[in-house]
């Protein structure tokens, strides 16, 4: 059967290199280079189920997106291009969302399917939509479909209700070919907007302050392709980071920066993890069973939402009880029933959860939900006693290029089991 399967193997111990920012930063960049009419090549791209969803929609809107090496991809934007995103393809990954700003500036007009909610709460796009109207373009939601078309995209100041990480992005994709100057507040400060926006100034975009609120865009005539390596996976650190507080050990992980994990390395070392800076990533250590912390997650550079399902995986296993307060979507603790079926001591209530670790977890068939709900529970299944088999492995596929593979090479016994072909 497709699952992961997890036993507990004892404290971890190595190096491992983390991926491309595959899922959260490359499928952007993807978008992205619809802008540049011509060839651009982004490297360091694993292949995840999220990347060849966003490269389906590529080819539907007739742009050329081919592998030309390892972890190398290469989209040939020369056009002409087909303005539209269908409905098949966007309830695949939500992150095609992301090609409206890019086709609304190159093409004046596009039309991207809805894709509604997810497993994870109701995911609106009011705030994409009312920064592309304040810049003249024209929207409506019609049959499913976002219709959107403008004679000219212009500059303008946008405050976003809430630092959207999908709306920065989107809004800054369309104010780089936009007619005079963009200023948007309250922008999300995530590193994988500064890594977008420092993508699209090579492409000689000028963007100024993307990593901090406010973010100007002064518009240019055009964009030219260039090559581009997409930063490393911050989320995927942090994942084996949790990893190792579950698990015990000492972990190496290249490829990543401490800055960008800040918050999570203080809340682990508040529980007893103790996390230092390498040249090239980072350094972990957990000598004894770590102590329950209560822990919020916020817009960054606050604990990421992306980190929730894995902290409360880890707290279930720790000393003591926490509350968990999840700030930026309205459904994601659903994973907690699966926690449960492991004898995980979690009481949830709307957006908060209160977790009482237990001396031990015991391994069980679990569901995967999303993407970070199913890595915590092959996190979690570090700490049982028996075998825990992750079913629905999918979800965790859309984000981790190899996720068992990295816990394997940790000393960690989990494999990613397939049905014969
Ligand atoms: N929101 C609105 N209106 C909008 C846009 C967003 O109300 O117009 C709300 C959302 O409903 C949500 C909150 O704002 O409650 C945050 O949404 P945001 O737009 O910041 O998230 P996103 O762009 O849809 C990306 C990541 C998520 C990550 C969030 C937050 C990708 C492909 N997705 O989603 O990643 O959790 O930012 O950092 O980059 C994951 O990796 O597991 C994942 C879900």
């Amino acid at each position: 059967m497709d699952a992961f399967v997890v036993r507990a193997n004892g404290p971890l111990s190595g190096t491992v290199r983390v991926c491309g920012a595959t899922k959260n930063a490359g499928l952007k960049q993807v978008a992205a280079a619809l802008l540049a009419p011509g060839v651009t090549l982004l490297r360091n791209l694993h292949p995840v189920l999220d990347l060849d969803a966003m490269l389906d929609v590529m080819r539907a809107i007739g742009a050329g997106a081919e592998w030309t090496g390892e972890n190398e991809l290469t989209i040939d934007a020369s056009g002409p291009l087909t303005p539209e995103a269908p409905y098949e393809l966007v309830t695949r990954m939500r992150a095609s969302i992301n090609v409206l700003g890019p086709l609304l500036a190159r093409c004046g007009e596009a039309r991207v399917a809805m894709p509604g909610g997810d497993n994870i709460g109701s995911r609106k796009l009011d705030m994409h939509f009312r920064g592309l109207q304040a810049m003249g373009a024209d929207l409506e939601i019609v049959h499913g479909l976002i219709e959107a078309r403008c004679r000219t995209l212009c500059g303008a100041r946008i405050v976003l209700d809430f630092p959207s990480v999908g709306a920065t992005e989107n809004l800054l994709t369309a104010a780089v070919l936009a007619k005079g100057q963009t200023v948007l507040d309250n922008a999300a400060r995530e590193p994988e907007i500064s890594d977008l926006a420092a993508f699209l100034n090579r492409m000689g975009a000028q963007i100024s302050g993307a990593g901090s609120s406010t973010i100007e865009v002064d518009g240019v005539e055009s964009l030219t392709p260039i090559e581009n390596e997409v930063m490393g996976d911050r989320i995927e650190a942090g994942t084996i980071l949790m990893a190792c507080g579950v698990a015990g050990g000492e972990v190496t992980v290249e490829g990543t920066r401490l800055d960008h994990l800040e918050m999570v390395a203080l809340k682990l070392g508040e529980m007893g993890l103790d996390v230092s800076p390498t040249p090239d990533g980072l350094t972990a250590r957990c000598d004894e069973r770590m102590h329950a912390v209560d822990v919020a997650t916020l817009p960054y550079p606050g604990f990421a939402t992306d980190f929730m399902p894995l902290v409360v995986a880890l707290l279930a296993t720790v000393v003591g009880s926490a509350i968990v307060t999840e700030n930026v979507f309205d459904n994601r603790f659903g994973f907690v029933d699966e926690l449960h079926r492991m004898g995980a001591d979690i009481r949830n209530e709307g957006r908060h959860a209160v977790v009482r670790g237990v001396d031990r977890l015991s391994g069980a068939p679990v569901r995967a939900q999303d993407v970070r709900a199913g890595a915590a529970l092959v996190v979690a299944g570090l700490a049982a006693d028996g075998e825990t088999r992750v079913l629905d492995p999918y979800h965790v596929d859309r984000g981790y290029p190899d996720l068992a593979g990295q816990l394997h090479a940790l000393g960690a016994d989990v494999r990613r089991v397939r049905p014969p072909a």
